[in-house]
């Protein structure tokens, strides 16, 4: 049997989309399956470890046939490789322990974004960038310091897992199907983080008006501590499946240009009263990135929650510019 008037392998007739993820650890290797079984785009694994991203890139791809995705999976230590890709998802650095906060893991993972997004900028000038490294707010400003992209490229990811926590608390709560759940987590992505029971709804119905404020409050506790919980069941990481995705989501918003409202880690120029740091708000997601910010109205209790969770951020990011690594 002879091939003839085929299109070659790496053809410019059509291109499937690229998406590099950095650190092919618990949240990088989840993600990079989630989104190679979705199809968003060819795969490239980057991670230190030698042959760590390679064996698993591979051994993703050997599950393709299984699972029916036609995307490549590839490993590397070498940028180059990563060369014009659409989205780079960073989820490098360490992750925490029992007894740690996000922000302990400040001055490590700082050094390890801003050596990532250098590289990253080196080779793929037009991307957009999607950091899920902790302490998110502070490491997603230190990628947009270190890149110089515009606001609309470089996001944060917590609000949406966020958000699925506090839903799929509400659904357990309620016994209903999660798919009726839709929830609203503003603020920083920390202990501070302000869930709005008002803009969380069952089928439409504020949740405020379907359970007592006691289980109300209950669920926005939980929701604030859902990094911890987890933490504190693994005892040597922190939690994988929900944050790997949660990035995949905000990923095919951005590459099949869905234009979804997501909660996002954005930088705020005047939003909400905050300017020139990130933090959580609704956000149209698209093939630009963040299209445009949602301002809700917010209660004067729910105002206060946020300035408070703000402050949170500035003085991580405060210590961030203090490293002087731009
Ligand atoms: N370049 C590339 N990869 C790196 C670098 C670097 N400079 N430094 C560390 N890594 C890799 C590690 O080798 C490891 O494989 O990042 C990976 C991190 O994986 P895990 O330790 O499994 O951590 P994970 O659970 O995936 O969490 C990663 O996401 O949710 C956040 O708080 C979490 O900040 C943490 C990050």
């Amino acid at each position: 049997m002879k091939w003839s008037g085929t299109v070659s392998k790496g053809s410019p007739v059509f291109h499937r989309k690229k998406l590099t993820v950095v650190g092919a650890g618990h949240v990088g290797a989840t993600a990079a399956l989630l989104a190679a079984q979705k199809e968003l785009g060819d795969i490239v694994l980057v991670d230190v470890m030698e042959g760590i991203p390679q064996g698993k890139a591979l051994d993703m791809y050997e599950a393709s046939p299984i699972q029916g995705f036609d995307v490549h999976v590839t490993g590397t230590q070498d940028y180059a490789d990563t060369a014009n890709s659409d989205l780079v998802i960073i989820t490098a650095g360490i992750a925490r322990k029992p007894g740690m906060s996000r922000d302990d893991l400040l001055s490590t993972n700082v050094k390890i974004i801003s050596a990532v997004t250098k590289q990253i900028v080196k080779y793929s000038p037009d991307c957009i960038l999607l950091v899920v490294t902790n302490p998110l707010d502070a490491m997603v400003y230190t990628a947009k310091r270190v890149s110089g992209f515009p606001k609309q490229r470089v996001i944060g990811m917590a609000g949406v897992l966020d958000s699925s926590r506090m839903r799929a608390f509400i659904a357990e709560e309620m016994d209903v199907s999660i798919e009726d759940i839709s929830t609203c987590v503003l603020g920083g992505h920390g202990d501070t983080m302000v869930p709005l029971p008002r803009y969380s709804t069952v089928a439409g119905i504020p949740m405020t008006e379907l359970m007592s404020k006691k289980k109300v409050d209950q669920i926005c506790e939980r929701t604030a501590n859902g990094g911890a919980e987890i933490v504190a069941y693994l005892k040597t990481g922190s939690a994988y499946y929900a944050p790997g995705a949660a990035v995949v989501q905000m990923a095919e918003a951005i590459l099949k240009d869905k234009k979804r409202i997501l909660p996002c880690a954005a930088y705020l120029e005047g939003e909400y009263g905050v300017d020139g740091y990130y933090l959580g708000v609704p956000c149209k997601l698209g093939g630009g990135g963040v299209e445009s910010v949602m301002e809700l109205d917010l209660t004067a209790d729910e105002a206060d929650a946020l300035h408070h969770s703000m402050d949170a951020v500035k003085s991580l990011v405060k210590q961030v510019d203090s490293f002087g690594h731009f």
